[in-house]
């Protein structure tokens, strides 16, 4: 019986769980055998292999982070490493990978398939930071715990007639700020991919209050800049009472919104019918409400457009 192996790794996002379980689950259906790989490729390191059978993946559909675990593995990242990985799982049997993670995840998975060994990539991030998917897994879901967390700051905000500047993660993507930020009718969205004046935001705020507003929101992209620098920078260029929120990793948290679970459900699937059709060193995406999947070497490639689009939509309604 053909066995193939599933891991996840970097940082964790909501949907992951939901992911393996519909590898685990459509795999069996087919007649294969999945092995669950612990810790991400540190786990490859040290073989430390679980069999995953239909009953392991019961009740976590809707349970943020993974139940596999996740790590960034320094050892995998040699070429020693990288070899080791994949006698490992030759020796156990071991013909397919399912990498479930972002950018780095996916590079480690592509040596692996110059390796000898089918990989597969979904793509695994909330920073939604993937070229060719629409997006991510979890992605959907930190939108979710952003625009509550803002709902909460708004109400002490405006008690207090406040300026909130609220830090949110994405790496070097503005694609959380921007989002979120729109969901949530925020006053301005700092995100790394467009320029901002902060002397130009402070005045506008001000403005804003001597027309009667009683708080602001500031959305900044980790990106983009520092929540605290920020919010020091506004109080000294307008004098508004200021306070930054750095959400932090409350955003990676959380049961996977109805979207990261369909999502999650069909790429599970797709690699599935990937590996009975014998394609292999591809990552998956959706794109255009398809699941669709392109070489790895064409995701490293392919550059991700800024969404000045949405940006532009944004400007228009403050
Ligand atoms: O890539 C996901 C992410 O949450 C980024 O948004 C953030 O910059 C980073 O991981 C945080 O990493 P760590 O969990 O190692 O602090």
């Amino acid at each position: 019986m053909k066995k193939i192996g599933v891991l996840t790794s970097g940082g964790d996002s909501q949907g992951m769980n939901s992911a393996i379980r519909s590898v685990v689950r459509t795999g069996i259906a087919r007649g294969y055998e999945i092995v669950g790989i612990k810790r991400g490729y540190n786990g490859l390191m040290e073989k430390d292999f679980i069999p995953l059978g239909s009953k392991d993946v019961s009740d976590k559909l809707y349970r943020g982070g993974t139940f596999l675990q996740s790590a960034r593995s320094e050892e995998f990242r040699t070429e020693e490493g990288q070899k080791k990985g994949a006698n490992n799982l030759k020796e156990e049997g071991i013909e397919h990978l399912v990498v479930i993670g972002g950018d780095g995840s996916y590079r480690g998975a592509a040596k692996l398939n110059d390796l000898g060994i089918k990989t597969y990539g979904l793509p695994g991030t909330i920073d939604n930071d993937l070229p060719l998917t629409d997006y991510t897994i979890g992605f959907d879901t930190t939108l979710n715990v952003v625009t509550d967390a803002i709902g909460n700051l708004r109400d002490t905000m405006s008690s207090h007639e406040r300026v909130s500047v609220i830090e949110v993660m994405g790496r070097n993507s503005g694609d959380i700020a921007l989002h979120a930020g729109i969901a949530s009718g925020v006053d301005a969205i700092l995100v790394p991919e467009q320029p901002w004046d902060i002397k130009e935001i402070s005045y506008k705020l001000k403005d804003r209050f001597n027309k009667g507003k009683t708080h602001s929101i500031v959305m900044v992209a980790e990106g983009a800049g520092n929540g605290e620098e920020i919010a020091h920078m506004i109080k000294d260029h307008c004098g508004l009472d200021t306070r930054a929120t750095i959400l932090g990793h409350i955003q990676r948290g959380g049961t996977p919104s109805a979207f990261d679970r369909v999502f999650t459900s069909r790429m599970g699937h797709e690699v599935i019918r990937l590996i009975d059709n014998d394609i292999y060193g591809v990552a998956l995406g959706i794109e255009n409400n398809d699941i669709t999947y392109h070489r790895f070497e064409e995701i490293f490639e392919a550059h991700q457009p800024p969404n000045t689009k949405l940006y532009s939509i944004f400007g228009d309604l403050v």
